[in-house]
C-alpha cells in the first residue's frame, strides 16, 4: 500500500481553489507534451467541424472515425450543406460506424441549426443541449474546444479519471454520484486554455488512465489521486449494481420404491430440456395430493433439507420430498416419459445438476 496523501485524507473535503489550479496546470503540461494534437477535427476547428467529430466518436473509436470524418466533411463541409442532403446520403456516408440514430440526429440538427440559428450554432449551452443528438457532455465539449467557452465534459474517459481522483463511491449511473461528477468537472474547468483542457482530460482517460491497467507512475495527477494512494484505481468508478435475482421454489418428488428411484425426462424446451429430472410440484401439499390421487400409499415421507440452485436470471429454492412406496405403481406423471433407475444406472443417463447431487445424498443415506 502507498501512504496516504494527507491533503486528501477526508474525502469529502471540497477541494479548494490551490488544488484546482494544480490539477489544471498538470493535465495541461501533460497535454503539451503527451496529449494528441493531430486529430483531423483539431484543424481549422469551428464548431461543426467538432459537433461532427464528437458525434461520431461517441461510440467509436478514433482510428475508425478518422477515415469516415475526412469524407464526410469533404462531402458535407458547412452545416448548410449537411442540412440540404438528402437523408440517404448522409446514412449512405455514416454507413459502417454504426447506431445510426446518431446519423439522423445529426442530419436534423443540422437543419434545425439552420433553420432556428440562421447556420450557426448556439453559444450557449443551454441551447446546444436543447439540439437533437446534442447532451450535457457533448455540448460541453463543443462549447469548450469551439467556442472558448469554460464548459465541463464528462464522458466515460472524464468520469474514469474523476472518480479515481476523488476515490467517488457508488455507480455513476445513478443521479447523486452523476451530480457530484458534474460538480467535480466544473470545479476543474479552467477559464483560461478550456479547449485543451477538454481535449486534455479525454487524452489522458484514453491514453494514461486507462480501465483496467492505469499508468499512475506516468500521470501527471498521481500525487492528488485518492484511488492511487489507496492502491486501488481499477475499482472505480464502481459498476452498476447487480439486480437481485427473483428467488422460485419447486418440491421434488424423490419416489423410491426399494433401490429405484422414478425419473422423467424434461421437455426439450426450457431448463434442463431433455435431462432427467424427479416430478416437480408448486408446493408440499400438492405433494401429498398427486399420491393420494393414485392410491399410493408411502412406507415413509420425509421432508429432506432444501437447497439452492442458480440460474442465471433465478433462483430456485428446491425442497425434495422423499417418498418411500411398498408397491411399484404403474405410473405417476401421464404422458411424460419415464422410468425407475437404481444407483447405477444414474451414472449413465443425462441428470439435471442439482437431481445428479440429491440423487447421490439419498443414495448415501438409504
Ligand atoms: N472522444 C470524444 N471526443 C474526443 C476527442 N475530441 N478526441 C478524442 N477522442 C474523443
Ligand atoms: Fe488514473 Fe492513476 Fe492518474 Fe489516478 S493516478 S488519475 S488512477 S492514472
Amino acid at each position: 500500500m502507498s501512504k496516504k496523501n494527507p491533503y486528501l485524507a477526508v474525502p469529502d473535503a471540497p477541494p479548494g481553489p490551490a488544488e484546482s489550479q494544480l490539477f489544471q496546470r498538470r493535465v495541461l503540461a501533460w497535454f503539451d507534451h503527451f496529449g494528441r494534437h493531430n486529430l483531423p477535427w483539431q484543424r481549422d476547428i469551428t464548431p461543426y467541424r467538432v459537433w461532427v467529430s464528437e458525434i461520431m466518436l461517441q461510440q467509436t473509436q478514433v482510428t475508425t472515425v478518422i477515415p469516415y470524418y475526412q469524407r464526410f466533411m469533404q462531402r458535407f463541409p458547412t452545416v448548410a450543406a449537411l442540412a440540404a442532403s438528402p437523408q440517404d446520403d448522409v446514412l449512405q456516408h455514416w454507413a459502417g460506424l454504426g447506431y445510426y440514430a446518431r446519423a439522423r440526429n445529426l442530419h436534423r440538427c443540422a437543419q434545425v441549426v439552420v433553420a432556428e440559428h440562421g447556420g450557426q450554432f448556439p453559444r450557449d449551452l443551454d441551447a446546444l443541449t436543447a439540439l437533437p443528438g446534442i447532451g450535457r457532455s457533448t455540448a460541453g465539449a463543443i462549447a469548450s474546444i469551439s467556442m472558448g467557452i469554460p464548459a465541463p465534459i464528462l464522458d466515460g474517459n472524464v468520469k474514469r479519471v474523476l472518480t479515481r481522483v476523488h476515490a467517488v463511491e457508488g455507480w455513476p449511473g445513478t443521479t447523486t454520484v452523476a451530480n457530484r461528477l458534474w460538480q467535480i468537472a466544473e470545479h476543474y474547468t479552467p477559464r483560461q486554455r478550456c479547449a485543451h483542457f477538454t481535449q486534455a482530460m479525454m487524452d489522458l482517460g484514453a491514453t494514461v488512465c486507462t480501465r483496467g491497467k492505469p499508468a499512475c507512475t506516468l500521470c501527471p495527477l498521481v500525487d492528488l489521486c485518492q484511488a492511487a494512494a489507496q492502491g486501488n484505481p481499477t475499482d472505480y468508478p464502481h459498476a452498476k449494481p447487480k439486480k437481485q435475482k427473483p428467488v422460485r421454489a419447486t418440491w421434488m418428488l424423490a419416489l423410491q420404491y426399494r433401490r429405484q428411484i422414478l425419473l422423467y425426462r424434461r421437455p426439450q424446451q426450457g431448463i434442463w430440456g431433455g435431462l432427467w429430472s424427479l416430478p416437480e410440484y408448486p408446493s408440499e401439499q400438492a405433494v401429498q395430493e398427486a399420491l393420494a390421487l393414485r392410491g399410493l400409499q408411502p412406507s415413509t415421507v420425509e421432508a429432506l433439507a432444501p437447497f439452492r440452485h442458480s440460474f442465471s436470471h433465478y433462483h430456485l429454492d428446491i425442497h425434495p420430498i422423499q417418498v418411500r412406496l411398498r408397491r411399484k405403481p404403474a405410473a405417476i406423471m401421464d404422458g411424460e416419459e419415464q422410468v425407475w433407475y437404481n444407483g447405477e444406472q444414474l451414472q449413465q443417463v443425462g441428470l439435471a445438476a442439482p437431481v445428479k447431487s440429491l440423487l447421490q445424498q439419498i443414495d448415501q443415506v438409504s
